[in-house]
C-alpha cells in the first residue's frame, strides 16, 4: 500500500464513521407533523368531494411537488376523477434561488369542458399556479380551482388570488418534505421541516 492509497483509506474511514448530519450542515425544524397532515386532508377532501359531486372532475397535478399531496388526497376522495400531470420547476438544482417558470406537458391535457383542480405543494408568490392556471384556460375548462398543501403568508405576491383549498397558511421560511425538496432532497419525509441553517 502506497501513501496516497493509506490516505484515501483513511478519509473514506473518516467519511463513513462520521454522523450524516456533520456532512450535512442544514438543520430541520419540525413544523407539521403526518399526523396534522392527514387530518386536513380528510377534511380538505370531504369539502372538495361535495363541491365537485356531479362534476367532470380531472385532478391536474404539478410535479414533482405535490406528489405526495396529491397520493393521498386521491384515497380520500369519493368521487369518480382523473389524473393528469404537468411539471413545473422554477428552482431547479439552485436550490432557493427562483428562475423562470417552466412547464411540461401541458400541450397533452384533454381538459376541455371539464372541471379541473390543479394541485400543487406550496403557494408562494403565487407565480407558479397562476401562470399555469392562465395557460390551461385557454383550453376552456368549465372550471377550473386549485388546493395547495401550503400557503406561504407575509410574502410579496404576483396576484390577489388565493387558491379555493388550503390546507395550511405557513410563515415565510424555506420547508421541505412531504413532497417538498431542497435541491431535490427531503422528498421522502413523511412531515414538513423548516430547513435552517446551524
Ligand atoms: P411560487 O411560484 O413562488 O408560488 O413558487 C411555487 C413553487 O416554488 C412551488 O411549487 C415549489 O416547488 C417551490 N417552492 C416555493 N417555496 C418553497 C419552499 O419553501 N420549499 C420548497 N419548495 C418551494
Ligand atoms: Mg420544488
Amino acid at each position: 500500500m502506497n501513501i496516497r492509497s493509506i490516505i484515501l483509506t483513511i478519509c473514506l474511514l473518516t467519511a463513513a464513521l462520521l454522523p450524516a448530519e456533520s456532512m450535512d450542515p442544514l438543520k430541520l425544524r419540525p413544523l407539521i407533523t403526518k399526523e396534522e397532515i392527514a387530518s386536513r386532508l380528510k377534511e380538505t377532501a370531504r369539502q372538495i368531494s361535495q363541491d365537485y359531486a356531479e362534476k367532470d372532475l380531472v385532478v391536474v397535478m404539478v410535479l414533482k411537488g405535490a406528489l405526495c399531496v396529491v397520493a393521498d388526497l386521491i384515497r380520500e376522495l369519493d368521487l369518480p376523477l382523473d389524473i393528469e400531470a404537468v411539471q413545473c420547476s422554477s428552482y431547479g438544482a439552485r436550490g432557493t434561488q427562483r428562475g423562470a417558470l417552466q412547464v411540461i406537458g401541458e400541450e397533452r391535457l384533454q381538459i376541455h369542458n371539464r372541471d379541473v383542480l390543479v394541485v400543487d405543494d406550496i403557494f408562494d408568490s403565487g407565480h407558479t399556479i397562476v401562470t399555469l392556471i392562465e395557460k390551461l384556460k385557454e383550453k376552456h375548462p368549465s372550471s377550473i380551482k386549485s388546493c395547495v398543501l401550503l400557503y406561504k403568508n407575509d410574502v410579496e405576491k404576483a396576484t390577489d388570488y388565493r387558491p379555493e383549498y388550503v390546507l395550511f397558511d405557513i410563515k415565510n421560511e424555506f420547508v421541505v418534505g412531504y413532497g417538498l425538496d431542497y435541491k431535490e432532497r427531503y422528498r421522502g419525509l413523511p412531515g414538513i421541516y423548516v430547513l435552517e441553517s446551524p
